[in-house]
């Protein structure tokens, strides 16, 4: 038997025996979105239940299921302190209470920020089976998991069937890792979110704006999955992308996006984290086509810039007349997190291409405008007018950047909903950007 396979016996053991070793009042750092450890934040729960804990701290981004049901829990709030660096649905009451905490931050620099900012004392991550040479792979998530890995004093993997073992450099060996927890469990899969009535023409308007050739970004939520559905006739398209998600895998499949264009990773489709279906993580499996990253190297602007022409497509919550996008909270509550949108941005107009920030004119079944004269008091800026680039919605694309406040004014009003367009000139007049 060689070295690793001993090693991984004498490292295997029950979630609840590994999670003994955390130490009371531990900073924990667990994997984020569809790399949760489902078995290990059990037992974590279990263990503060039971009085094992006085205190302790978690964190990650865009938590799930997994840690709703677990560590999320009410009834264990009062000993697992919560640190969100992205919310999510499974998160952002208890941010909204002050009963966790938020640290905002711009995606490609959470790995730096781990290493050398945050106390990490465990990290507890997912990952696939391991192979004939000792590795695991991160699978769906290697975006900060290997800063965490690096990072931490005491590392437990979840190892899982069920993983997908991914092409790139999201690997850990048996040797970096102190405790092994084997638990099959299906991935986490989120749904698709629904087809709404403006995906046709967003999707229209968008797909026109990307050539034949182009290596695109899509974002997170609904905008960027329609615009998936909407480049099905393109050809020889390129993925350079910080969320994988379903719309993608038709795309490459069909022979859309082949990447045979692309400057960087030609023939590869690269990302940071995946989530989505059942389909999808099959996919991912053993593909050499596709490479999970970690995503201080995925998001960097520098990298991004690599693809020359990129564009990138993510969404906004709110959009004020001169360009401030708010894509992260409802006033001054938290509904996500800057993610990498701000990342894409800069590196898509620095690779010479074109960043757009897609919204639908309205939210709340049409009751508000997501163009207004002022962000809501609180609302957080997360791509800033200065970096704008191009704005869409189903009423059209407008370029931001190079133009006046007026001219910003002008384009933003006939991008909103017209029963809200008069009120809108009404205040950009007050505000001295159009003429009164
Ligand atoms: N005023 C009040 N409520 C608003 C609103 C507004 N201006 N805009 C949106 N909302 C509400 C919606 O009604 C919806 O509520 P519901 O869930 O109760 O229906 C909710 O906020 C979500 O809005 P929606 O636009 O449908 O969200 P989405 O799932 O499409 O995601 C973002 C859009 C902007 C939240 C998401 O893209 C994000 O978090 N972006 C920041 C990070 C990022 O872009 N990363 C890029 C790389 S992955």
């Amino acid at each position: 038997m060689s070295d690793w396979r001993h090693e991984y016996d004498s490292k295997r053991q029950s979630a609840e025996e590994a999670v003994a070793a955390i130490p009371d009042g531990a900073f924990v750092l667990q994997g984020n979105a569809i790399g949760e450890p489902a078995a290990l934040l059990g037992a974590v729960a279990d263990r503060a239940r039971a009085g094992g804990f006085k205190s302790v701290k978690m964190a990650s981004l865009l938590p799930t299921k997994h840690s709703a049901a677990t560590i999320l829990s009410p009834d264990v709030a009062d000993v697992i302190g919560w640190v969100s660096l992205f919310a999510s649905g499974a998160d952002r009451a208890a941010v909204r209470r002050g009963d966790a905490e938020f640290i905002p931050i711009q995606f490609h620099q959470v790995p730096r920020v781990i290493r050398e900012y945050l106390e990490v004392d465990v990290a507890l991550i997912a990952v696939s089976r391991v192979d004939d040479r000792g590795y695991m792979s991160l699978g769906v998530n290697a975006d900060t998991n290997l800063a965490a890995i690096e990072k931490a004093g005491y590392v437990v993997a979840e190892v899982n069937q069920h993983m997908p073992r991914v092409h790139g450099s999201g690997w850990v060996h048996v040797s970096e890792i102190d405790a092994i927890v084997e638990h099959d469990e299906p991935l986490t899969e989120l749904p698709v979110p629904p087809v709404r009535d403006e995906d046709a023409q967003m999707g229209t308007t968008i797909s026109e704006m990307i050539p034949n050739g182009a290596t695109i970004q899509l974002g997170i939520g609904g905008v960027p999955n329609a615009v998936a559905r909407s480049l099905r006739h393109h050809r020889d398209l390129g993925i350079h992308t910080e969320m994988f998600v379903d719309g993608m895998v038709d795309l490459i499949e069909s022979g859309v996006a082949n990447g045979s264009r692309k400057k960087t990773h030609v023939g590869k489709a690269i990302y940071a984290f995946a989530a989505g279906s059942k389909r999808m993580y099959d996919f991912l499996d053993d593909n050499p086509g596709v490479e999970v990253h970690p995503v201080d190297y995925t998001n960097y602007p520098a990298n991004i810039a690599k693809n020359e022409g990129l564009i990138s497509v993510n969404a906004t919550i709110q959009i004020d007349l001169t360009g401030q996008c708010c894509s992260e909270s409802i006033g001054a509550e938290q509904f996500s997190g800057t993610g990498g949108q701000l990342d894409f941005v800069r590196g898509a107009f620095d690779a010479g291409g074109t960043s757009i920030i897609a919204f639908y004119s309205t939210a709340k079944s049409g009751a508000v405008s997501r163009v207004v004269p002022t962000l809501s008091p609180g609302a957080v800026v997360t791509t800033p007018r200065t970096d704008v680039h191009y704005v869409v919605s189903e009423y059209g694309a407008a370029r931001l950047k190079g133009r006046s406040t007026r001219e910003r004014a002008q384009a933003l009003i006939l991008l909103a909903h017209p029963k809200f367009r008069e009120e809108l000139s009404r205040s950009a007049a007050e505000f001295g950007y159009l003429a009164g």
